[in-house]
């Protein structure tokens, strides 16, 4: 009871500093020392990037490699640093970049936890972490990014749940988790409040239990990836629905029906299984105009994978 009043007053003592750190006024000197930050936490920097360019002589940050600052406003409003051998750990004061709304340091070595400060990015429409050696779990504050339409944290070492408040973010077009240590199930009602989702990718973790049903819920989905998990069961029949699905991606996981499942759901299109004695099933999904073969599936023992076959006519 004690520890549980202690919880609540802390968490309350956090919200107000939040919120009176909210009401800063904040400018172009704050996104400085939020860039300076951010390289003062640069251990690696191989090509003097960073070391050399950020420098305070440089007296605009608009001048420094990688950063892009909006005229109108006078603040810093993209940072792109994408395969520029930096390692270090991301600084918390990020989340002072509060007109930041693209943000891409991906395919790089970063490594450490993401700050839970960058949910305070209220602008962020793009968020690419990906290719680097983040651990730790997603914070729960990415949740709150009300404009963000790309989350890309694939390739990483993060762990834990995937948060749900994730799946509250409406403005979503693609969420990429993949290659991650990822463990839990995915929820029921995850599409519900994701209108424009056009690509989900979370193959390589270690989600378990059933495929989630209300998936035709996300009615924009295109590219469905969830293989090299845990997944069991059945497909969900509501998935038969989903009209504008191009790519799915559900092998090596423990899965039935599938063959059964891609006659409907390529029912614009020709479909063939059949049944191979030494490797299961092999499924051709072929364009009906044109005769050909444009993807190959295999289904063995209850795992689908698929094989490009870069519109190789048949026959
Ligand atoms: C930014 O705001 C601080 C006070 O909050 C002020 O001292 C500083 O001069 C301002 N910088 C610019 C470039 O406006
Ligand atoms: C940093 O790089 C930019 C773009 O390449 C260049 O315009 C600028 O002069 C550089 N600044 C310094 C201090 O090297
Ligand atoms: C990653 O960065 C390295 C070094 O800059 C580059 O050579 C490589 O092509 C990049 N890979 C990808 C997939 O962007
Ligand atoms: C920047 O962020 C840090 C940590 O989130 C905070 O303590 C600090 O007051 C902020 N600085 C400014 C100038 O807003
Ligand atoms: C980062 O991850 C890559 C790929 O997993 C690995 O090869 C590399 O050793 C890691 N680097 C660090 C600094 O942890
Ligand atoms: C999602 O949003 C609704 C309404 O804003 C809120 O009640 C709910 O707690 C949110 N769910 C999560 C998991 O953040
Ligand atoms: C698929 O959609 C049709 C019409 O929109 C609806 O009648 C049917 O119940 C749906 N099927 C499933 C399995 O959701
Ligand atoms: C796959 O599922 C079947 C039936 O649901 C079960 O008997 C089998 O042990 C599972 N295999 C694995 C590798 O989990």
């Amino acid at each position: 009871m004690m520890a549980r009043a202690i919880i609540v007053g802390f968490l309350l003592l956090i919200y107000c500093i939040n919120n009176i750190s909210a009401s800063v006024i904040r400018n172009i000197s704050t996104d400085k020392s939020a860039l300076l930050a951010f390289k003062a936490q640069i251990t690696n920097d191989p090509n003097e990037i960073l070391s050399k360019n950020w420098t305070q002589q440089g007296t605009t940050v608009c001048s420094w490699i990688g950063v892009s600052r909006s005229t109108k406003h006078q603040r810093v409003v993209a940072l792109n640093l994408k395969s520029l051998r930096l390692g270090g750990s991301v600084p918390k004061e990020i989340g002072n970049l509060s007109f930041l709304s693209f943000l891409e340091i991906g395919n790089n070595t970063f490594i450490g936890e993401i700050p839970n400060e960058v949910g305070f990015l209220k602008k962020l429409k793009y968020l690419s972490l990906q290719m680097n050696n983040l651990t730790g779990q997603i914070p729960q504050s990415l949740g709150f990014l009300p404009r963000l339409e790309l989350l890309d944290l694939s390739e990483n070492d993060l762990f834990g749940n995937v948060p749900l408040s994730i799946f509250n973010v409406s403005s979503l077009k693609l969420i990429d988790l993949g290659f991650n240590d990822l463990t839990g199930t995915l929820p029921n009602d995850m599409c519900s409040n994701l209108p424009l989702l056009q690509s989900l990718f979370m193959a390589h973790n270690h989600l378990v239990g059933e495929l989630p049903s209300g998936l035709d819920k996300c009615t924009q989905l295109k590219y469905l990836s969830l293989s090299y998990n845990r997944f069991t069961g059945n497909l969900p029949r509501d998935m038969w629905n989903m009209s504008k699905l191009e790519d799915m991606f559900l092998g090596w996981n423990n899965l039935s029906e599938i063959c059964m499942f891609l006659r409907k759901i390529f029912r614009i299109e020709m479909i063939s299984c059949h049944a191979e004695a030494s490797c299961g099933i092999w499924i051709e999904r072929i364009s009906v105009n044109h005769g050909r073969c444009l993807q190959l599936w295999y289904l063995v023992n209850g795992d689908l994978y698929k094989k490009e076959t870069h519109g190789r006519s048949l026959r």
